[in-house]
């Protein structure tokens, strides 16, 4: 079934199933050529091909060699994260970035300097991008996964389903699969299975191998009781119910969705206390009195623009822009705080990048320290940086990626000796779909929504990743985005209905639902 002259690229994992997925591609005529991780136990003078699969540079310099070597690139295999055994533990910091680098970053690395060649030549005559990941062959998703007690898979192998759903949007004229595979089975069987993904280019994107069976991923809708009082049953479960005495922290809580999220359930629950994060300084009480009045961004943008020309210095565009953020995104965080105190809470706003694990696990002790408990979690911090995967620099992928992955990492440390009784993450979409643009949006939410399992299983307690469509109203929707979302006939979420299927979903949504999406023209 391979075309002649097929040659491919497969990132080595090690354990024999590259090596046995070559020899399928031999006995049809192809070529595979395999790359070894550069600090794995290749020995030197040995020959064949290495990369550090962290390192743009490293990648496409190895891939030229192999161009040079054996011609064009027609397909890329990706089977490095195939090379860990999964341990029974949450991996510390040290270890989630290492292999985070290679298995999820690395694949990212090989699309960039390898995407010219696939694009150009697969012709969805075969799958011309195929990535493996081992979360036992179900994708973790609930009752489909091992019933194990023990979390025994490396959640950030989620990043790789984002990041080729987005691909299989972006790059429509490859067939691009990613499959989850079970490591006990032997290579021998997990080979003969990517041999058959590999011939097989239909349109089928995320698909597994569960006790030998093909199993693929869609979204399936349900419903959650519509009363938000939980009954008896659910607080003997263990389902978080907030209080006066409550103690809740919100990343990203000043600002946007969480934000209009939190102000709702502190509406619900008077007396709680809310603890904030974001990375802009906390703003002065009272806004200065020569913007106060400038009701716009068009008037506050006209203010900064004539002090700038007026002030001497050189006028710079980025630099008004900057100050017309700083002092919208101001208005919001002061406005925001104000209304959780009308809601009868009390709020705290700390200054923290959440991207820094020392000051999210300082934030949570300080809470612990001053308040005694800590009830809940919302992760609701993240950015975009939208660009299409050609265009997208590694730098532009760390800078969406790591804050919201190494926080929820961060997090799921530093609570892990005595989990709260919910903890949410704000996931995406672009998890479960893919979305042009957003490779590593989409990579790190899907990591949420698989930690999200990971932690349930470990904790037994409600942690559930919400996959939110597009919100109108609030949030980082510009409104750019939000016109071609309209023009495209994209349902966005109103943000009455959101904040109370959030509610809804925390009250009685089931321990075991971890990871929702919520989506479309949600109904109150
Ligand atoms: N709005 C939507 O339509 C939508 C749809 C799907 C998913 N989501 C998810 O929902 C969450 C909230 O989105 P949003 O629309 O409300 O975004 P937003 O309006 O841009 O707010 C993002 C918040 O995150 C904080 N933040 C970002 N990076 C941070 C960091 N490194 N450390 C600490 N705080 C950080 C920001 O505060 P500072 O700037 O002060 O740091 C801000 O408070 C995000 O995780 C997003 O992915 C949103």
């Amino acid at each position: 079934p391979l075309p002649a002259g097929f040659a491919c690229v497969i990132t080595d994992d090690e354990r024999g199933v590259a090596a046995c997925l070559a020899t399928h591609i031999a006995r049809e005529g192809g070529k595979a050529i395999l790359i070894r991780g550069r600090h794995s136990s290749t020995a030197s003078g040995e020959t064949g091909y290495s990369a550090d699969l962290s390192h743009l540079d490293s990648v496409e310099s190895e891939l030229s060699r192999i161009r040079d070597d054996c011609g064009r690139i027609g397909a890329l295999i990706h089977l490095a994260p195939l090379r860990e055994e999964e341990g029974a533990s949450l991996p510390n910091a040290a270890e989630w970035r290492s292999r985070t680098a290679t298995e999820v970053k690395g694949l990212f690395n090989l699309m960039k300097a390898a995407g010219g060649d696939v694009r150009q030549s697969s012709g969805r005559r075969y799958t011309g991008l195929l990535a493996a990941a081992s979360m036992g062959g179900g994708w973790a998703l609930g009752s489909d996964t091992p019933d194990s007690p023990d979390s025994n898979f490396f959640p950030a192998h989620g990043g790789i389903a984002g990041i080729v759903k987005t691909a299989a949007q972006e790059w429509p004229e490859v067939a691009c699969r990613v499959v989850d595979m079970d490591l006990r089975d032997s290579p021998d069987e997990l080979a003969s299975r990517l041999f058959a993904e590999l011939c097989t280019p239909d349109s089928c994107v995320q698909v597994g191998y569960r006790n030998g069976r093909r199993v693929s991923v869609r979204p399936a809708t349900s419903s959650i009781p519509r009363s938000s009082a939980p009954d008896a049953a659910q607080l003997k479960s263990g389902m978080p119910v907030l209080g006066p005495d409550s103690v809740v922290m919100a990343t990203g809580g000043a600002r946007g969705i969480t934000a209009e999220i939190a102000i709702d359930v502190a509406a619900r629950s008077p007396g709680s206390t809310w603890v904030l994060l974001g990375r802009s300084p906390s703003p002065a009480e009272t806004e200065p009195a020569e913007t106060r009045a400038l009701e716009t961004i068009e008037a506050v943008r006209a203010h900064f623009v004539s002090a700038a020309r007026t002030d001497g210095s050189k006028f710079s565009v980025t630099a008004v822009e900057s100050k017309v953020r700083r002092l919208i995104q101001e208005r919001e965080i002061r406005r925001n705080l104000t209304r959780f105190v009308a809601a009868s809470a009390m709020v705290r706003y700390v200054q923290a990048d959440v991207g820094d694990s020392a000051a999210v696990a300082a934030a949570i002790a300080d809470v612990r320290r001053e308040f005694g408990r800590l009830d809940g979690v919302i992760h609701g911090a993240g950015t975009i940086d939208d660009r299409l995967i050609e265009s997208k620099s590694p730098e532009s992928f760390d800078s969406v990626f790591d804050p919201k992955v190494d926080a929820a990492v961060s997090l799921a440390h530093a609570l892990d000796d005595s989990p709260p009784s919910f903890l949410v993450f704000f996931s995406s979409t672009a998890a479960a779909f893919g979305n042009k643009g957003q490779c590593d949006y989409a990579a790190a939410n899907e990591v949420l929504n698989k930690l999200a399992e990971f932690l349930v299983r470990r904790w037994k307690r409600r942690v559930v990743a919400i996959g939110w469509g597009p919100w109108d109203g609030a949030g980082m929707v510009s409104p750019e985005l939000r016109k071609s979302l309209i023009a495209a006939g994209t349902p966005m979420i109103d943000v009455a209905h959101g904040v109370t299927a959030f509610t809804r979903e925390l009250e009685s949504g089931s321990i075991g639902s971890s990871q929702v999406i919520y989506t479309g023209e949600l109904a109150t």
